[in-house]
């Protein structure tokens, strides 16, 4: 960033389509960094604001419509809420998160695009765009897939490939297809709105915008610069589709905006709200939400991940630029992709360790996953994840140097001072006590000058290193001078020894803030501690003489083999799962033998709706369903775990038995049971009225 003292801090994170669960790639591309860094300017006392939301928009929620056969509006209902509770499980504490369904961010879009289209910014055409004559629509971007014309990925979208990063439009691709029909698309004329960003590229103001790239990370530099030098196409900001915020002008009935010309417009509509609500508070400080937007004194920095670049290191500066009451951004902070045990991170594979799954097999443990996924964060290039290197990191850094250091100290200090801190003489008896003290010194000082986080560069792998670095010279001094045997001889230097390794505890509590969140409060209650600013870093003494401590607990648990191996195992049963090829021909199992009608109306059939659906700890196959049938709810066990993730469920119609005898499994009572479709080998699928109908209603 060209300017080092910006008034306040304007932090954005990408936001996430609300089409799925989080997942471990999400976070340590985008989110986590996003968070350290806001957690690291609170601390330093900086005025931010930290912005995310649900993007709810765009193709990719039309077509997780289509695949579990509910409404948009029901995809982006469903997914807001599991991705809101993931961020907060996770602490990723964004100070607000917005949706662009709201009402807000529909008029601020639509607003934004009135004032382009009132200065002429926008070139209308009439183009030609690929329609699929088997479902009846116009094709957005997404819904075209081909053979990139740059690197060959024979899955490129229309938008975009995914595995060069190219941006695209749909006529560039090779083979086109329709992803909804698989058919072969035809060209159809239609008229639509385009920023022209051939022609901004040669501004003026753009020309001095670019100039900002030059302190950036090498990775969204090197992406800009090929872009800019190829030379930039025009782009459609409307699109034909019925899902998105409608163009607001007379003539484009049946159009919407473009959704990466709403979505990161959202940005601006959840700090409106965002002001909204703190206005609400007493006391509350700036509530303008145009400070945060249109004076140059803030630092807008958007968080994101590489696949994001074009958009929010060019085309959204260009929609700002254009609009001219604008700041641009100060920085963009791109990650590359995080892969999973040798192979990429894929939601349609379920090939993905998932932050909500992770919970139930290690609850309480973000802050461990946490300090994995900065240690592997992929900052400068792709970077892998694996549970074997998970475990390692957890065993040998958080509990054996991080966990094991606190935890002597205040044992110790328990065990001899009865928690309350004793008055240190502040010298050591013998010169090699004291040289350990000097290394020791020297080495915390070293890290904690290290440990400040250098925007430009974005180096938070090296940040985190840096405060284990500060508890492995911590452990270090304890087992240089071993104040364990050395109380029985000389209890003055003892004192000396613990109450420095106090100071290095409570330099570790401040240093921790940013990475482990949930531990720097645990630690903050042990050591009693009431301020953690980052000032204290630079303080000799932080825990004064006679300061009563709080009680010690083990902040890390280690990471056992079997913890692991299960982790392994579904990932491997996963890996089979995606190698097994359906059928080609469908295997119809042989009929049963008939029954009478009285047979058949001993069935009690009705309609039920999935409220809640969690997986059955230690059970692979079972969910733990509840089900709202209207004159009541019921807990259904069912074991279509293998076809269902949990959340895919939620809001799902089903016909239930529910006369059925209630069965106890895995000691809960399962009151009923689920009609599913399909065969078992393939996958099941639920079965449910065409129609939305009155929950209780008979099925016969
Ligand atoms: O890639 C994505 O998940 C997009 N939904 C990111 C949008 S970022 C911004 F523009 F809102
Ligand atoms: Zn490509």
């Amino acid at each position: 960033m060209s300017k080092k003292d910006y008034k306040r801090y304007l932090v954005t994170a990408a936001l996430p389509y609300a089409n799925g669960p989080v997942h471990i790639g999400h976070l340590a591309g985008c989110y986590l960094p996003a968070d350290v860094y806001v957690r690291y300017l609170q601390a330093t006392g900086k005025d931010v604001l930290f912005i995310c939301g649900s993007d709810e928009h765009g193709v990719p929620i039309t077509i997780k419509a289509k695949k579990e056969g509910i409404t948009p509006q029901q995809v982006v209902d469903k997914y807001d809420g599991i991705m809101k509770n993931a961020f907060k499980d996770f602490g990723i504490a964004f100070s607000y998160y917005g949706r662009t369904s709201s009402e807000t961010h529909k008029e601020t879009a639509q607003d934004f695009f009135r004032n382009l289209y009132d200065k002429g910014v926008f070139k209308e055409e009439i183009t030609q765009q690929y329609y699929d004559e088997e479902a009846k629509q116009f094709l957005a971007d997404r819904y075209i897939t081909g053979t990139c014309p740059r690197c060959a990925n024979p899955s490129a979208y229309g938008d975009q490939c995914e595995k060069c990063g190219t941006a695209l439009s749909p006529t560039d691709l090779i083979n086109p297809k329709s992803a909804l029909s698989g058919a072969v698309p035809v060209l159809r004329e239609t008229k639509n709105w385009f920023l022209p960003m051939g022609e901004i590229q040669q501004t003026e103001s753009f020309k001095e915008y670019i100039k900002r790239f030059e302190d950036w990370k090498s990775n969204i530099k090197g992406q800009c610069n090929s872009w800019l030098t190829e030379g930039l196409q025009s782009r459609a900001m409307t699109r034909d589709l019925d899902w998105g915020v409608p163009v607001p002008i007379a003539g484009a009935d049946g159009k919407v905006l473009y959704v990466w010309f709403d979505a990161p417009i959202g940005y601006i509509s959840a700090t409106k709200e965002a002001m909204l609500a703190r206005g609400q508070e007493p006391g509350a400080s700036s509530t303008s939400w145009q400070d945060w937007w249109k004076d140059e004194d803030t630092a807008l920095i958007h968080f994101i991940g590489k696949d994001n670049i074009v958009f929010h290191a060019i085309i959204f500066p260009m929609m700002l630029m254009t609009h001219g009451e604008f700041i641009l951004p100060s920085n963009v902070p791109a990650n590359e992709f995080l892969n999973l045990e040798g192979d990429k991170i894929s939601t349609s594979r379920n090939w993905a360790v998932w932050l909500h799954e992770y919970l139930i097999d290690f609850p309480d443990r973000q802050d461990e996953l946490r300090y994995v996924l900065t240690s592997i964060a992929p900052e400068t290039k792709d970077s892998e994840f694996t549970w074997k290197d998970y475990q390692t990191r957890v065993n040998s850094e958080l509990v054996s140097i991080f966990g094991n250091f606190v935890n002597r100290v205040l044992v110790l200090c328990d065990k001899y001072y009865q928690g309350i801190v004793p008055v240190s003489k502040g010298t050591l008896s013998d010169e090699k006590l004291q040289a350990a003290q000097a290394l020791c010194f020297k080495q915390v000082k070293e890290s904690i000058d290290n440990l400040e986080l250098n925007l430009s560069a974005i180096k938070l792998r090296d940040a985190q290193a840096e405060f284990i670095n500060i508890a492995r010279a911590g452990n270090k001094y304890l087992a240089d001078t071993e104040p364990w045997k050395l109380i029985k001889t000389d209890a003055e230097s003892v004192q000396v020894i613990l109450v420095d390794a106090l100071q290095i505890c409570a330099k570790l509590c401040v240093a921790a803030q940013p990475f482990l969140p949930h531990t720097a409060q645990k630690l903050a209650a042990m050591l009693n501690l009431e301020s953690l600013s980052w000032n204290l870093l630079q303080e000799n003494e932080i825990i004064t003489a006679n300061h009563a401590l709080g009680k010690a607990e083990i902040l890390y648990k280690q990471v056992e083999d079997e913890d692991i191996n299960k982790q392994l195992q579904r990932l491997e049963d996963i890996k089979k799962a995606n190698s097994v090829q359906p059928p080609e021909v469908s295997v119809v199992s042989e009929l049963k033998p008939p029954i009478s009608y009285e047979d058949f109306d001993k069935l009690d059939l009705r309609v039920g709706k999935v409220i809640a659906a969690v997986k059955v700890p230690k059970a692979d196959k079972l969910l733990n369903l509840t089900v709202d049938l209207g004159f009541e709810q019921r807990t259904i066990l069912s074991g279509i775990a293998a076809y269902y993730q949990p959340e895919e469920l939620l809001g799902k119609l089903v016909t239930v038995v529910v006369n059925l005898a209630p069965r106890k499994i895995r000691g809960i009572e399962s009151q009923g049971m689920l009609l599913m479709a399909g065969n078992d080998f393939n996958k099941l699928y639920t079965v449910a009225p065409e129609q939305d109908i009155e929950l209780g209603s008979i099925v016969k």
